[in-house]
């Protein structure tokens, strides 16, 4: 059994939040264990709920479709998302649970050494770009201790918001130059301490 699979079953096990009572399904995470580039999403809605897998419903359709614009499918990525278990009637995450998952999340990337890791909405770039503004740095990175960081808008709101459809999709497309320069970018300044503490802020 591979390390990531151990970490499933311990995932599985966590109770430390309401919702874990109420979750039909854990969602830890899926895809290539060696995977260059890790999507991080927000949290399980009702179909991932059902199934244990991440990004399968209406949001995670046009992941793939965003995955095909730059050739790639889903097996050859790793998706997960901030937290595990759905938040009962597909409310936001909340911050301590957000704090409660985030030890997984840190073992899954520990795990998997992607190259990028891309986060998906508001909430998964919080915990990289605290008090950013997904508005003004979506399609932008940071290099930070060997791995770049890239925000993107979430699926789910260009399904939402027609005109984002194609600024996500531009994004997307963005992928694979920064793939190709990951090794070679500069690491950014690290922000001083105190203004990381905000990390919730969103
Ligand atoms: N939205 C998310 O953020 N994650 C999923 O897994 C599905 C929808």
């Amino acid at each position: 059994m591979s390390a990531l699979s151990e970490l499933y079953e311990e995932i599985a096990r966590c109770q430390k939040c309401e919702i874990a009572k109420y979750r039909t399904r854990v969602v830890p995470g899926e895809g290539a264990e060696d995977a260059d580039i890790m999507f991080i999403g927000e949290a399980p809605g009702w179909h991932e709920d059902q199934q244990g897998r991440p990004f399968v419903g209406p949001a995670g359709q046009f992941l793939d479709e965003l995955l095909a614009l730059i050739n790639l499918k889903r097996q050859q990525v790793y998706i997960a998302n901030v937290i595990k278990c759905r938040p009962l009637g597909n409310r936001d995450p909340l911050p301590q649970e957000m704090l409660n998952c985030r030890g997984w999340l840190e073992r899954q990337i520990e795990l998997i050494c992607p190259k990028i890791i891309v986060s998906l909405g508001r909430y998964s770039m919080a915990l990289y770009f605290p008090g950013k503004s997904i508005s003004k740095i979506h399609g932008t990175a940071e290099k930070r201790d060997g791995i770049v960081y890239y925000t993107m808008y979430h699926p789910a709101a260009a399904l939402h918001q027609q005109s984002l459809r194609e600024v996500v999709k531009a994004d997307m497309r963005k992928i694979p130059e920064l793939l190709a320069q990951a090794g070679s970018m500069p690491e950014a300044k690290q922000e001083p301490a105190t203004q990381q503490l905000n990390m919730f802020e969103i």
